[in-house]
């Protein structure tokens, strides 16, 4: 079949985005019936009451097509970020973002830059654009190198993409050796700061939307991850008006759907809420830092919302959780198959979390 001989072709070595384990998955495979997800760097606090009441009250609504150009929601975004609305591309989570900008801006020879163990959707959009993918090595502590980055860049470099805090490492750079990094790089290309992770460090860093100068500059953000939205599929890239209106001719008319749109600008309202849980977050994960390290498996200071865990058999760690019903997620795919990434989950799923941990720590030798 032609068709089919083409697509494989063009897939070329694409091999699709692995999510974490859905619970219903593992409940079916071990034969449990509770289990815990700590795989994905959700929210574990649920939604804001206010978002859920809004999606509530628009559910009979359904039938429209949404609102193509989600004007509330932009103006609500531009207004908190203090730039024009025409600064703001929202997106079918941060995911649809990032993809489409590596699209639009890099293309077949294009290279597009960024660290080995950077957020890997960079490395399969990349791919799925025909661009050449660029993964400058890591430092030793996991982090993005951004000496080995801007050396890295060349004349055929049109997108750098840099998580902050990064995903799967949960390594931090502060804006200052950010803006030493911009100010290295030509002008004309496009960096793609992706700030998934931003609320985890509002209070320690400096907002990058009013320091950080580069006229490519594109910061991305998520309803998915603080916003506890991570089923609505929200996300949104702030830059300069000219480079998103190239990028708007790639999206497709109606990406963000209805209930998305009012459950992120009601969600956007309701900051006590958001504030609350990012506090939460961040006391459960120093709880699970202080406790990996006692059980001598911690991985590395995290800045967002997840732990690592470093063991030499982490593969049967993973499994011998999995079957007490705990779900973390595997980084083999990273290179670091020592590594599991946990979630930071509710202090109930948690005290379930550390008794299966220490249960199966006693288990298996190191
Ligand atoms: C660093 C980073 N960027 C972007 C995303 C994509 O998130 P979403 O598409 O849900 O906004 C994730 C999700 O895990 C992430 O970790």
């Amino acid at each position: 079949m032609d068709w089919m001989n083409r697509a494989v072709a063009q897939s070329g070595g694409l091999h699709p985005y692995i999510p974490g384990k859905p619970v219903e998955q593992l409940l079916r495979e071990k034969g449990l019936s509770h289990a815990v997800k700590l795989a994905s760097n959700e929210n574990a606090y649920g939604p804001s009451p206010k978002a859920m009441l809004a999606m509530q009250q628009a559910v009979s609504e359904v039938h429209r097509y949404p609102d193509g150009d989600c004007t509330e929601l932009k103006a609500a975004l531009a207004a908190r970020h203090h730039v024009e609305t025409g600064q703001i591309l929202i997106g079918n989570g941060s995911n649809e973002v990032l993809d489409l900008l590596i699209r639009c801006f890099a293309g077949t020879g294009d290279e597009v830059v960024y660290s080995q163990r950077g957020f890997i959707v960079y490395a399969l959009a990349a791919q799925a654009a025909g661009a050449i993918q660029i993964a400058v090595p890591d430092t030793a502590e996991l982090g993005h190198d951004l000496n080995a980055m801007a050396a890295a860049v060349t004349d055929k470099t049109k997108v750098v993409c840099i998580a902050n805090p990064n995903n799967p490492t949960g390594t931090l750079l502060n804006n200052d050796e950010l803006q030493i990094f911009l100010d290295a790089l030509p002008r004309h290309i496009v960096v793609i700061l992706d700030e998934a992770y931003d609320e985890f460090v509002a209070d320690i860093k400096s907002d990058s939307l009013q320091t950080l100068k580069h006229p490519g500059l594109v910061v991305s953000r998520t309803f998915s991850k603080a916003y506890g939205l991570a089923g609505c599929r929200v996300g949104y890239a702030v830059a300069d008006a000219s480079l998103l209106a190239v990028v708007n001719r790639f999206r497709e008319p109606f990406n963000v759907n209805n209930l998305a749109q009012v459950a992120a600008l009601a969600a956007l309202d309701d900051e006590a809420w958001v504030m609350d849980k990012v506090k939460r977050v961040k006391v459960q994960r120093m709880r699970l830092e202080i406790a990996f390290s006692n059980l001598g498996v911690l991985g590395g200071k995290s800045y967002a919302n997840f732990v690592l865990l470093k063991h030499a058999q982490a593969a049967e760690l993973l499994n011998r959780l999995e079957e007490q019903g705990v779900i973390p997620r595997p980084l083999a795919g990273y290179g670091l198959s020592d590594y599991l990434r946990i979630s930071v989950g509710t202090e109930e799923e948690n005290n379930v979390l550390l008794h299966a941990l220490e249960t199966t720590l006693a288990q298996v030798k190191s």
